[in-house]
């Protein structure tokens, strides 16, 4: 029936009004005061009230959307109502962790439900389409994005994107408090070489499609993703913004996608620096013929796209084409039947930062805290213990919000005083020093405190007098990001110096690290006994923090990317490819380091409880051609009821082209209480077993193979068995 009513409205369209669909503005006036009347913002106005514009970005408010609506809906010939995007990443007022925080939890229904939330929030603020989830499949901790995905694994990141699909879509997308979601960034950006944002990317085949493309033929598959959003990176040295082999033969060839592709802000236009376009209308050509839906403001579309139809550069068809992709999302989600709908002021004064959210905000904070060492049980803390609390981010209300947080306000954040004194825990403080001198607001570089040391004698006097001293230190929520690389991957500023001379005076240290990405914090995992990771918990970050601390919930998250010991080691993953020399064997010719050991500080999938979980009785069952039946039992051994993440990877012993050492298969997130057991199952089939080859062949090939659970990458109970 949608389908019958896109083509009855194209058929009433000109080329121009058609093109204009394709065709996204930012946001450029303010939109509650009078209309623009000069300059580039009085045609981008006309533009819509002409039809030119199929969508907006950056517009928000129910009243904000309202007007803008109007100008084209009201004014343009067939009044197409526009689709409003926004950067809904991690919650959109009321914060939750940032991705890769949630990602930590392994707890899909948790991850499902705070992108529900995002999703009710930013809907009442009158966005119908998100640009997340994030997919991209990260190994470098330099690169500032890691922390808006789910980290190294592709497995892990599959089934994570689409918990976020589903909790955007809703079961009903043309529900008032549903938006449409974007796989992005189609394909490869998180391997931006040396970590630096916008750089070269350059990989196989066999990487692409068996690391990169899942977790966005899953989003299509699995959870039947709205749109997707391509890459300012190179595919193959062709731009993923002209790269018809993705975008057409791979997405919407070979996986069916139905819905549209936009391109990144201005990743159009960057094919001329790319040396890959002459001008901006050879990017118009490129990008539409390439299969690039629809125009983040590069302006090539609505500027040259129509003359390149007549010119029979591009065909009409692929014009229609993207057409009919755009308006079948409008009808999925009703805003042909009212272009208002989610714009009411009423609901978004109810539902913003609703009581709900934050105490959904604040389960998501604690699951996604993992607790990274814990020596002498030295947490969870009693109140009765005399504390000082140091690091200026102890303090600090914004921070812990972290980036691509568009629509969060300044200063949301519990700190973690806060939470504190929420909990009735008496403390002192000190700030040891300030961690950033310069300006926080988007998009300023960071001026990070890297002279002023003279908090530390402070710090360290109020060390002296406590029992145990509990250092909230790592990134600011700014050191990662878009365009925020690092190339040292320690504690920025003068924290590490603050750090070590606090121990000198107290050893009894409860590190909380709040952070963006992996750090190499190989000297405080040396000395210190307790890590606690928190990286930037959103508007709950204080009170999640506390709990944890304070044993009132006991730690149940896992890393979802490795921790290198030092920034050398980068790209760092546990999922690598089998070499030929497996070490250490062959002396001082195998894989490793003069200087540092290869191994990393903390593994894929690593993450302590304040209690214990014993593996037993693993068994694996041939059930029928390639259906591989793996059990094992875990009982709770210590004295606190506890999470467990419980992990099954597998190895593919010799196979057409080389496979990793070991690739994550399957999990389970259980709760046991003391002395409980249970039986975890999982069932292998081929979906588990195959791969890809480099022609894009998905293959189950008899053998051998090794299957290990436990309790991370590196930890747990071994098998084999055969596939005929
Ligand atoms: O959605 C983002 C994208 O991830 C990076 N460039 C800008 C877009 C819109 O804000």
């Amino acid at each position: 029936e949608i389908d019958d009513k896109v083509e009855a409205l194209l058929a009433q369209m000109t080329l121009e009004e058609k093109v204009g669909q394709m065709n996204q503005y930012n946001g450029f006036y303010d939109v509650t005061g009078p209309a623009p009347a000069e300059g580039d913002a009085k045609h981008k106005y006309e533009h819509i009230k002409n039809g030119w514009v199929g969508s907006m970005l950056n517009v928000r408010g129910a009243a904000e959307v309202r007007k803008m609506q109007a100008l084209a809906v009201d004014s343009s010939r067939l009044g197409i109502p526009m689709i409003f995007g926004f950067d809904v990443i991690h919650g959109h007022k009321t914060l939750s962790p940032i991705p890769l925080a949630e990602a930590a939890s392994w707890d899909l229904a948790a991850i499902e439900k705070s992108a529900r939330i995002a999703a009710i929030e930013a809907s009442a603020e009158g966005i119908n389409w998100t640009f997340a989830p994030m997919v991209d499949i990260s190994r470098d901790a330099r690169w500032g994005r890691v922390m808006e995905g789910a980290g190294e694994d592709t497995y892990l990141g599959s089934k994570i994107g689409v918990a976020r699909v589903n909790g955007f879509q809703g079961d009903d997308l043309s529900a008032n408090n549903t938006i449409a979601a974007c796989a992005k960034h189609f394909a490869g950006y998180g391997f931006a070489e040396a970590g630096m944002d916008y750089n070269t990317v350059d990989v196989g085949m066999a990487t692409y499609y068996n690391v990169i493309f899942p977790p966005f033929k899953a989003a299509v598959d699995e959870a039947d993703v709205k749109t997707f959003m391509n890459s300012f990176n190179i595919v193959n040295a062709i731009p993923a913004t002209a790269n018809k082999h993705i975008q057409r033969d791979i997405l919407k060839g070979d996986w069916g996608f139905k819905g549209y592709v936009i391109s990144d802000w201005s990743s159009g236009r960057e094919m001329i620096d790319h040396g890959y376009a002459r001008d901006l209308k050879h990017v118009a050509e490129l990008a539409a013929n390439a299969g690039s839906d629809m125009d983040m403001e590069s302006y090539a579309y609505v500027n040259h796209l129509a003359d390149l139809v007549r010119e029979g550069k591009v065909n009409e068809g692929v014009v229609d084409d993207a057409v009919r992709r755009i308006l079948r999302v409008k009808y999925e989600l009703g805003l042909f039947d009212d272009p208002f709908k989610y714009c009411d002021e009423k609901r978004e004064k109810e539902l913003i930062y609703h009581a709900d959210h934050m105490e959904a905000a604040l389960d998501m904070a604690k699951r996604s805290i993992v607790l990274l060492k814990n020596e002498n049980n030295i947490l969870p803390l009693n109140k009765d213990k005399k504390i000082a609390v140091i690091g200026a981010l102890a303090d600090d209300k914004d921070s812990p919000l972290g980036n691509w947080r568009m629509a969060g306000e300044d200063n949301t954040a519990i700190s973690v005083l806060e939470g504190l004194d929420n909990y009735g825990v008496k403390y002192k403080y000190a700030e040891g020093g300030k961690l950033i001198t310069g300006p926080t607001a988007f998009p300023f570089e960071l001026e990070v405190n890297t002279t002023d040391k003279s908090g530390i004698k402070e710090a360290v006097n109020l060390a002296k007098q406590s029992e145990v001293v509990v250092m909230v230190l790592g990134e600011h929520g700014l050191h990662s990001g878009e365009g925020r690389g690092r190339a040292n991957l320690g504690l920025p500023g003068v924290q590490q110096e603050l750090l070590e001379a606090v121990y000198k005076v107290n050893k009894n240290i409860v590190l909380v690290l709040m952070n963006g990405r992996p750090l190499t914090i190989t000297w405080a995992d040396e000395h210190v006994p307790a890590i606690v990771e928190a990286w930037q918990l959103g508007t709950q970050t204080g009170n999640a923090v506390t709990q944890v601390l304070y044993g009132e919930y006991n730690p149940s998250g896992k890393l979802p990317m490795t921790f290198p010991r030092h920034v050398g080691q980068v790209p760092i993953y546990y999922n690598q490819f089998r070499t030929g020399r497996p070490g250490p064997k062959h002396e001082v010719f195998w894989p490793h380091y003069m200087d540092e050991s290869e191994k990393p500080l903390y593994p894929f999938g690593y993450g302590l409880s304040y209690t214990e979980f014993d593996y037993t009785n693993l068994k694996v069952n041939l059930k029928a051609k390639n259906q591989v039946e793996v059990s094992v039992s875990v009982t709770n051994i210590g004295s606190k009821a506890g999470e467990e993440v419980v992990q099954l990877y597998i190895n593919d012993k010799v196979a057409s082209i080389v496979r990793p050492v070991k690739e994550l298969k399957g999990f389970e997130k259980i709760k046991l209480e003391p002395s409980q057991t249970t039986t975890v199952t999982f069932m292998l089939t081929d979906k588990e077993l195959g791969f890809y080859n480099n022609q894009g062949e998905y293959l189950v090939e008899a053998g051998d193979f090794e299957v290990m659970v436990g309790t991370s990458s590196v930890s747990g109970l071994k098998d084999k068995f055969t596939l005929e």
